[in-house]
């Protein structure tokens, strides 16, 4: 019999306890035995919820239980999640984790105590929900140098924006409360709509595929807050949407650029029919070219289910470290000033020849009736070139997107 225990009892932690006993016989037999829920930590206690016997507030009470060997860790944050997950991996327990902040903060340093340990640290529930993305990389795209990832890795904001693109009335506030409900959103839904939690996710990513760690707090970070109505009207009209893409491209010289914004893409894009909560993940190898993934990015049982999936595949190699991830040494990142694009510029309508100038041989969109802005298309310019002339312009210009 496998013995696990889950850490916290929220969104993610009740979905994986709901996911091992409603599948159980086929979790059982796919685990090779029963596995069995043993504990469930959390501050709270749940009357009358089916599993209250099992809730304990003491973590040492699952530490000192020889009979567990794995451990979920559904709490978020990186302070007590960060000590119980040591502690377990220390303990040889394995831990299987959605903690996306804590696996970009600290997954180098836990994927080598789990190896130290004989144990295994899991996180395919920590980028694109229930989409097996970290699965695909470990185990089948094994022979791939991989050279670039560009997603969809927030299902809140994806959810955001495609209620804006298709309802004209849609209004950002009452969309975002919609996520909220809907079991998306962070508990803080700055983390998403910030773009903070697509910046953790592809540092993992980026971890991944470089072989070595990357610092999310030095991954290019831009939100949703700045993406209006107007945009996309814009965009609609030039046969694109917005979406919030995270980017992560190994250079020529070796190093990585990784980056999170929103970005204009065309229609024809596979990335820009990837709508509400749904994540896509399109990953490029010398070998194998382009494969996407796809799927729901966010939400109790997609995400849970990811959890317990590596809870089996933990049952399934007892005292054996599985997967290596990443080490510790820092991956040299690219300055993403460098890299050359096209930019989207809205402006005030009484300004446009001074936006134009600003950009020779960029394209001038159509002007939409009822709006007192107007927009251009740039050249490909690099980052630098753009910042300098679009802020030179001033408060001629009210918004700016870069092109994909
Ligand atoms: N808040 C996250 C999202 C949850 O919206 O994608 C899944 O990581």
């Amino acid at each position: 019999m496998i013995k696990v225990a889950v850490l916290g009892y929220g969104t993610v932690g009740s979905g994986v306890v709901e996911v091992i006993e409603r599948n159980h016989t086929k979790v059982n037999a796919s685990a090779g035995e029963e596995l069995q829920v043993k504990y469930i930590l959390d501050l709270r206690d749940f009357p009358g919820d089916p599993w209250e016997e099992k809730v304990v507030h003491d973590y040492q009470v699952i530490l000192a239980d020889d009979e567990v060997s794995i451990i979920c860790e559904t709490m978020g944050g990186v302070g007590a999640a960060y000590q119980f997950t040591k502690q377990a991996l220390e303990a040889g327990k394995s831990v299987c984790t959605s903690n996306k902040e804590l696996v970009a903060k600290h997954g180098a340093e836990l994927l080598a105590v789990a190896a130290a340990n004989h144990c295994n640290y899991m996180f395919e529930a920590s980028v694109g929900g229930g989409i097996p993305i970290i699965r695909t990389i470990n185990s089948s795209l094994t022979a791939e140098k991989l050279e670039a990832v560009v997603g969809i890795l927030n299902g809140t904001t994806n959810y955001i924006l495609t209620q804006i693109q298709e309802n004209p009335e849609a209004d950002y506030a009452e969309s975002l409360k919609a996520a909220q409900e809907l079991g998306y959103a962070e508990r803080n839904p700055a983390a998403d709509v910030e773009g903070h939690d697509a910046c953790r996710k592809v540092a993992i990513l980026s971890s991944l595929m470089a072989g070595r760690n990357v610092d999310p707090e030095k991954i290019y970070t831009e939100g949703i807050t700045n993406v209006s109505r107007a945009d996309f009207d814009f965009a609609l009209a030039e046969g694109m949407t917005i979406k919030l893409l995270a980017l992560s491209r190994i250079e020529e010289d070796g190093r990585l650029l990784a980056m999170v914004a929103p970005f204009m893409l065309p229609m024809t894009h596979p990335l820009a029919r990837v709508n509400d909560v749904f994540n896509g993940i399109l990953v490029t190898g010398n070998m194998l070219g382009d494969a996407m993934l796809y799927g729901r990015g966010a939400g109790k049982l997609p995400t849970a289910s990811a959890v317990a999936a590596d809870v089996i595949e933990c049952g399934r190699n007892p005292s054996r470290t599985v997967v290596r991830g990443w080490t510790q040494e820092e991956a040299g990142l690219a300055d993403i000033g460098e890299t050359c694009r096209r930019f989207f510029v809205r402006a005030r309508i009484s300004r446009r020849e001074a936006v134009e100038a600003a950009f020779p041989g960029g394209k001038v969109c159509a002007q939409l009736e009822n709006h007192n802005d107007c927009a251009v298309i740039t050249p490909k310019l690099s980052e630098k070139e753009f910042e300098a002339r679009y802020s030179a312009l001033g408060d001629a210009v009210l918004g700016r997107i870069r092109l994909l």
